[in-house]
């Protein structure tokens, strides 16, 4: 990283800066970034919302946020002081000409003050409806010019389907250059994301095997215990497709997919990843139901806990048809993946959190040991485990000892945390980082968001145009609905149990 006063002067505008995301996520990552000396020596944070809110009540509100999710624990009132006097609050209407004038304002005082040309980054932390309204005010008041100092955040969802992705990417164009615009995605400032490409192309290892010779099928699986908490009201509106798959089981899909770039360019990165999108099979309307399988929690128990089901949840209508599961079957039609199955899946209340991918290998082509031996035999299997275990597992057969040949599954595990003697950076402190260093690899550029609305829209469709008549169909604290077996059951493939969980058979061979 560099230091902190080798950074370009910076002011950091949140449009929203009152709400949920400021408070839960950054603000403690702006904090934890002042806090390891990685922000530029000249900063100034500016809260705009429309609530009327005092300074001081504001300093307030953010500091509990920051001592509840800052990752460094409990800050002093001294460092938090350090950190807080660079927070200035802005009360406006985010559609008024006279916030963007203070806006002005403010920023020629700070240039003025720091003797430099800062650089502006607005982050819209609010809800989607204005994601269109913000750029175009800052487009007016003159302060997105500057191509090399002015940058726009955008939060997801990216749209609601994919005209209004189009149209979304069109209002952010006619305001700012694509080189200016990063649309986040938080699962790609997550180490053990960043580290699949790694993983894949640092080594040569398992790169010649990592294609349909060698693959059975691939899963991915976001699997969350939490249900929708506080987030009813927009969840209800979006659904597990729009929330999870289209961004971030995306995400994980290109980087799992994707052909090795030439160089580490954030336009080459993003070329690689747009390919696997443009690559995927359409889903024909017709098919959906065989391909993708959704599921709404009722009530159940989790970790020895009851929980109410979706519809009984706040901001949730109680005859709800919004999915909080969904599972798809998708096929990468190139070269390297023809025919091999990418099966996703996402849901909320399931039996724990869990994030990870596996890779299924093909059984050997001719089984030489005889059949007693083999009485345990697994594939081999290569697990990415991305949350809230952080490693790799390679799944293999080896000899039990003893007088008699007998195989059996034994792990070869890599865990982050033993590895690395050095904690994790939180995704949000990676990606303001990245935005404060202009570095767009880690973004979604506007091609490859539409292109992922474009693989989800025949499923969108064809849910909408038949409502289920199931919901809810899946007790809280289990795998979702019984259907997601049927997507591979047939195939003869299944989901894996998570990494820590699937424990390879003890000596006796038995599961332990
Ligand atoms: C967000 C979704 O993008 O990701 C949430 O809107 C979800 O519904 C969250 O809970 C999961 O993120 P993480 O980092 O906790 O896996």
């Amino acid at each position: 990283m560099k230091e902190n006063d080798q950074l370009e002067p910076t002011v950091f505008v949140i449009f929203g800066g009152a709400g949920d995301l400021a408070w839960r996520k950054l603000i403690p990552a702006l904090f934890d970034l002042f806090h390891s000396q990685s922000i530029p020596a000249h900063f100034s944070i500016i809260a705009v919302d429309r609530v009327e809110f005092n300074e001081g009540a504001l300093h307030k509100r953010l500091h509990e946020g920051v001592k509840k999710f800052s990752r460094f624990g409990k800050v002093s009132v001294k460092q938090w002081n350090g950190f807080a006097k660079h927070i200035r609050y802005l009360k406006g209407d985010f559609k008024g000409p006279a916030t963007y004038s203070a806006l002005t304002d403010h920023c020629k005082k700070l240039d003025t003050e720091w003797e430099a040309k800062a650089h502006h980054i607005f982050y819209m932390a609010t809800p989607p409806s204005l994601f269109g309204v913000i750029p175009k005010c800052l487009e007016q008041a003159g302060l997105a010019s500057d191509l090399e100092r002015a940058r726009v955040v955008v939060e997801k969802p990216i749209g609601y389907d994919l005209e209004s992705a189009l149209a979304l990417n069109r209002t952010l164009a006619s305001a700012f250059q694509e080189s200016q615009i990063f649309r986040i995605d938080h699962y790609l400032g997550k180490e053990t994301v960043q580290n699949i490409l790694a993983f894949r192309f640092a080594n040569p290892l398992f790169e010649p095997i990592w294609n349909r010779r060698y693959v059975d099928y691939v899963t991915i699986t976001v699997a969350e215990e939490v249900g929708v908490e506080h987030r009813g009201g927009y969840y209800d509106g979006a659904g597990a497709l729009r929330d999870m798959v289209q961004n971030h089981l995306m995400q994980l899909l290109c980087l799992v997919a994707m052909e090795p770039m030439v160089s580490f360019e954030a336009d080459e990165i993003r070329n690689k990843k747009v390919d696997v999108l443009h690559a995927v099979r359409p889903i024909p309307h017709h098919a959906v139901h065989q391909c993708a399988v959704r599921g709404q929690y009722g009530e159940g128990w989790i970790g020895g806990t009851e929980v109410r089901g979706y519809r009984e949840e706040d901001g949730v209508p109680p005859d709800s048809q919004t999915e909080t599961f969904a599972a798809l079957r998708l096929f990468v039609d190139n070269w390297r993946w023809q025919d091999v199955p990418f099966y996703l899946r996402t849901g909320k209340r399931l039996p724990r959190q869990v994030s990870e991918v596996a890779i299924q290998f093909r059984a050997v082509p001719h089984q030489s040991f005889p059949p007693e031996a083999t009485l345990d035999w697994q594939p081999s299997r290569l697990v990415m485990s991305i949350h809230p275990d952080e490693g790799i597992v390679l799944r293999f057969q080896a000899k039990h000892p003893g007088p008699k040949m007998q195989l059996r599954s034994v792990d070869m595990r890599f865990n982050y945390r033993e590895a690395f003697d050095a904690p994790s950076p939180d995704a949000y402190e990676t990606l303001l980082w990245d935005v404060m260093n202009n570095d767009a690899t880690l973004f979604m550029r506007a091609d490859q968001v539409e292109a992922a609305w474009r693989i989800l829209m025949p499923v969108l469709e064809a849910w909408k145009a038949s409502p289920p008549s199931d919901f809810p169909n899946y007790p809280g604290g289990t795998w979702g609905p019984d259907a997601t077996q049927g997507l591979l059951t047939h195939q003869g493939h299944s989901w894996p149990l998570p990494m820590e969980l699937a424990e390879p058979s003890d000596s006796k061979g038995h599961k332990s």
